[in-house]
């Protein structure tokens, strides 16, 4: 979702923010837009669709010492260039960039700017017009009206301001949407991502909600909401180029979903300890052993992760656990149990429809974990504890390797719980042996690429709609497997249970339908086959994807074999797969589709 880049004491900061802005690229735009300047010139350019569009208007002449740079995504208003920030005051004076929602913004119009005239239809050209409209009407200082605005909003933002009058300053703040500084030897940064600015620093500071910061090319100074300064220690990022580049790959999701078998084995070495116990805090596993029902809340990929994770998770600890989607979980809130545990499950962390249910949770006095990729993310540093997924930078929209990676911290998870518990499913269960087993299954499964490409053209690449079904764990994969295909090649696509076709669903078969079974388990997955048949007396084009001890003659996809529990890391890989290779066959842009963005930062 939108992303903010900025720089001040560094000359061409015009190529530092276009660069920036590519690394940004992952999270999601429709149109962007920069501001540059130095004590004689300014300039301000937006365009519509890709960077490369802004980049080209980006001429000689358009260069300075301080600049901000965004990519938007449309919320308020439809994406233009006109809606594209950065936007500017009433005057021209004052340059602001925005990320989040100000939810308040039709009242502080009227309240306070019903004379003006906007340029566009955004949330944010208010804030920026009603900064101005504080210094002109109270004669207050660009820092005094910034600070006061930021008292009236309500909603979320991340902003980054400039006043063409003193561009020795660069004015930060943020309230539930992710901004970091970055410190430079005689420049400092700031993005909403490590990852954007990794090319000009590693030493970064965390921002709070609420707080203003006033950046120089030499000093960095942070204020709370009453004004007071405050004093926070940076941190070294832990990010490599080499793991935000696509090296040789042509797409970013084919090199991570290529990783998944490095990122298995990962895991195994950060939560082994040297005498092979399993390296999770004590306090945590006390805490969730204290509760009787675990719920899992998250959204997206990150949610089928967690009905993945359901079944193990249950064997292996005896705890009842419900899975649950953030953006109804906040608002519509099931009865709870006597003593709830919480798992916010986030790749990236800023999730915003995870993050108002965490709000809501931490509030009710809930402990909390959240199981996330990226350190010191929002819902990392609110949560009570953190797991962390290590699968390096994920950076196509379409997530892959988090969705292993994920699954395989909550069997690590489960294991040490039902463990310490007393559980003999845990006790006898191996589970870094296992996950090495599965590393090693993912890697016969990638060096089929080209068979994967093969069924691809037979089944998918020209078809409207298409079916995943399974029972059991593999109804779950089935559900990751349809969103995979249909959020990147915009096939219309179904996860669905097999049995529960025949109760409505098995309408929409038709002539040549693509369904695709997904088989590791002998009882259900013989039900699946008869569900299958079903289907094919209908006119479908079936395909199996089977455990290799349960396949029979004709099938299409044999899947290593692994422990039971770990069924769902080894069967999503060819979805995976037949999703990466529709996408391609059908001349999308695999990494980046369209309406979607990574970081999902608004409600
Ligand atoms: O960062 P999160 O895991 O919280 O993101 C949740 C979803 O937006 C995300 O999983 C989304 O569904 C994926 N991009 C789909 O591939």
């Amino acid at each position: 979702m939108c992303g903010i880049v900025g720089i001040i004491g560094k000359q061409q900061a015009e190529l530092v923010i276009l660069q920036g802005l590519e690394r940004l690229e992952y999270r999601g735009y429709d149109s962007a837009g920069l501001y540059v300047a130095n004590r004689t010139s300014s300039h301000l350019i937006k365009a519509q669709g890709r960077i490369k569009n802004l980049a080209e208007k980006v001429t000689p002449e358009v260069t300075g010492t301080i600049g901000i740079g965004h990519t938007r995504w449309a919320t308020h208003g439809k994406p233009s260039e006109a809606n594209a920030h950065p936007h500017t005051s009433a005057s021209g004076r004052l340059v602001l960039v925005h990320n989040g929602v100000i939810e308040n913004f039709d009242e502080l119009h009227q309240t306070y700017l019903a004379d003006h005239q906007f340029k566009g239809q955004t949330d944010t050209e208010i804030v920026v017009h009603l900064i101005e409209e504080l210094m002109n009407q109270e004669d207050l200082t660009t820092e005094a009206a910034f600070q006061k605005v930021l008292g009236m909003i309500q909603g979320s933002y991340a902003f980054a301001l400039v006043d063409q009058q003193n561009p020795d300053v660069l004015y930060v703040a943020k309230n539930k949407s992710p901004l970091l500084i970055g410190l430079g030897d005689g420049f400092n940064v700031v993005c909403s991502d490590a990852m954007a600015m990794i090319d000009q620093t590693h030493e970064f500071v965390e921002i709070a909600d609420g707080e203003m910061v006033i950046v120089t090319p030499d000093k960095i100074t942070i204020y709370d909401r009453q004004g007071t300064p405050v004093f926070r220690p940076s941190y070294e990022a832990q990010l490599d180029l080499t793991d935000i580049e696509k090296g040789t790959y042509p797409y970013y999701m084919l090199k991570e979903v290529d990783e998944q078998p490095a990122v298995m084995r990962r895991l195994v070495q950060e939560y082994r300890n040297e005498d092979g116990s399993i390296a999770i805090e004590a306090s945590l596993l006390k805490q969730i052993a204290n509760s009787d029902r675990i719920y899992i809340v998250a959204c997206g990929t990150s949610n089928n992760a967690g009905w993945a994770a359901k079944k193990l998770f249950e064997s292996l600890t005896q705890l009842p656990v419900e899975i649950h989607l953030s953006s109804e979980f906040g608002y519509n809130m099931p009865l709870l149990s006597e003593k709830p545990f919480f798992i916010y499950l986030s790749q990236s962390g800023e999730t915003a429809d995870s993050r108002q249910v965490l709000v809501k949770t931490n509030e009710m006095g809930y402990p909390a974990l959240t199981i996330t990729n990226v350190a010191g993310s929002t819902l990392s540093r609110e949560a009570d504890h953190t797991l962390l997924l290590y699968a390096g930078p994920e950076i196509a929209v379409a997530s892959t390797k988090a969705y292993t990676a994920q699954i395989g911290v909550m069997a690590i998870l489960a294991t040490a719980l039902g463990r310490q518990k007393g559980i003999s499913a845990a006790s006898d269960f191996d589970v870094f042996y296992e996950l090495g087993l599965v590393a090693t299954g993912m890697e016969s499964l990638i060096s089929e690429k080209e068979r994967f490409s093969e069924l691809t053209a037979e089944y998918l690449t020209t078809t409207r709609n298409a079916f995943y079904i399974g029972r059991g764990n593999d109804y779950y994969v089935s559900m990751e497997a349809a969103l995979k295909l249909k959020e990147i090649s915009y096939i219309q696509a179904e996860g669905f249970a097999a049995g529960e076709l025949k109760h409505g669903t098995i309408a929409l078969i038709e002539e040549g339908t693509p369904v695709i079974g997904i088989i590791t388990e002998e009882v259900m997955g013989s039900h699946t086959r008869g569900n299958l048949k079903e289907v094919e007396s209908r006119g479908a084009h079936t395909l199996v994807m089977v455990s290799e001890n349960l396949a029979k003659v004709g099938d299409q996809i044999l899947l290593p074999h692994v422990h039971p529990f770990l069924t769902s890391l080894i069967a999503v890989l060819p979805t995976q797969l037949l999703a990466y290779f529709a996408t391609l066959q059908r001349g999308y842009d695999v990494d980046k589709p369209r309406n979607l963005a990574k970081s999902v930062t608004v409600e």
